[in-house]
């Protein structure tokens, strides 16, 4: 299939938009700066925090998973079974994890919990983290998926 472009020049940080690429949603999340930052605080939590069993490009590396830091792309379907996480940047949300939770995606069809880079929390029935499809921009604002 053809590449999809959205333009992200007027996302604020926090907000996301899914666009669809070969018929699958993916998530465009500006994230914070805090969002970023707390990216390297809950290591612990996580299965594979360093994406090493990840499906993602092999120009996608380190905790942000990302090309520009702010800007999270992702496929919007749980690695578990395929349902489509919610997004949920609320903090500490207890049923999400008290503490642990920063804000994240959570799936509703059996739990499993992500956070905001993607990674999938310990105890979720998914095993691995959400995949990053192939991506590039042209200029500052458009965004290329595929
Ligand atoms: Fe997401 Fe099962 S499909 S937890």
């Amino acid at each position: 299939g053809a590449p999809v472009k959205a333009d992200i020049g007027k996302l604020e940080p926090g907000q996301m938009v899914v666009v669809e690429w070969r018929g699958k949603p993916v998530y465009v999340l500006r994230r914070t700066q805090k969002q970023i930052e707390e990216l390297a605080t809950i290591a612990k939590f996580l299965k594979d925090p360093d994406s090493n069993t990840a499906d993602q490009p092999a120009y996608i590396e380190g905790i942000t998973r990302a090309i520009r830091p702010e800007y999270l792309v992702l496929v919007g379907l749980c690695t578990h079974l395929g349902c489509a996480p919610k997004h949920r940047p609320e903090v500490g949300v207890p049923d999400l994890g008290g503490a642990a939770w920063v804000g994240g995606f959570f799936c509703p069809c059996h739990g499993s919990r992500f956070d905001l880079s993607g990674r999938v929390y310990s105890g979720s029935p998914a095993s691995t983290n959400l995949v990053v499809p192939p991506y590039s921009y042209e200029g500052d604002n458009v965004l290329v998926i595929g």
